[in-house]
């Protein structure tokens, strides 16, 4: 356990959260409000009422948006982060306009393993900068259900190449501030490079490709057969 500190120690606001929940959340938060600010935009485009969250690492801020988050992590400092819900629940009440009474679960766990999870029973898929979560875990997302992926870790690229996955929005990103777009969306996802691109040259390569007309990242709707 960490200890608790004397509310005069404390910055940022936060007065009964152990002290390794606060650092984790400031150090995950160091462009203050980016990630709210990103899946605020994200709850303007849908509603999910289940979330799910796999290489979360200590990025709570989908639960700023969304009332039942279930997050997984493999790393000891995450599942330390989400041992103090306490100090978690108070990271979430301290975001304006966040929701009331909000639900959250972690699991330590890899997520390319069975995380024991009903399948289909997510709306919302969130793959951010995290390796190949499509490929593993979109068996927990409902048909008609959302993945948010960015193209760091090439994971959007593996959504692209599966038919199961269709876009249909991007997120821009300008200034700090997000927006999705659902129009014009036959520009995106577009090789500046010509080439074949296969589930087995991303593994191969663990890296984004490089599109012609770059998004922060892109939403695609679950359709499996
Ligand atoms: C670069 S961090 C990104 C964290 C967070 N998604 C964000 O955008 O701030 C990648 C995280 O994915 C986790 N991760 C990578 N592969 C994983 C796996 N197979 N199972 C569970 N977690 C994994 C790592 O432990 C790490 O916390």
């Amino acid at each position: 356990m960490f200890a608790r500190r004397p509310t005069s120690e404390w910055d940022h606001g936060f007065n009964s959260m152990e002290e390794k929940t606060r650092k984790l959340w400031i150090d995950q938060d160091r462009h203050t409000g980016d990630r709210l600010r990103l899946f605020r935009a994200i709850s303007e485009y849908t509603a999910p009422k289940k979330v799910l969250y796999p290489g979360c690492f200590v990025d709570v801020a989908p639960s700023f948006s969304f009332r039942n988050v279930t997050f997984v992590d493999i790393d000891s400092r995450a599942q330390q982060f989400f041992a103090d819900p306490d100090g978690v629940r108070e990271i979430i009440a301290s975001q304006a306009g966040a929701p009331g009474s909000p639900e959250f679960r972690f699991i330590h766990a890899d997520y390319t393993e069975d995380l024991g999870l009903r399948g289909q029973s997510f709306d919302l898929l969130i793959s951010l900068y995290a390796g190949f979560v499509s490929e593993h875990c979109s068996r927990y997302l409902r048909p008609g259900g959302t993945l948010l992926v960015n193209p760091s870790h090439g994971d959007a690229a593996m959504a692209s190449i599966d038919p199961a996955f269709r876009l249909t929005g991007v997120v821009i990103s300008r200034g700090g501030e997000y927006r999705v777009k659902t129009g014009d969306l036959g520009q995106y996802l577009v090789p500046k490079k010509p080439g074949t691109i296969t589930a087995e040259s991303l593994h191969e390569s663990g890296r984004g490709v490089a599109y012609a007309k770059p998004a922060f990242a892109y939403l695609f709707e679950f359709s499996p057969d």
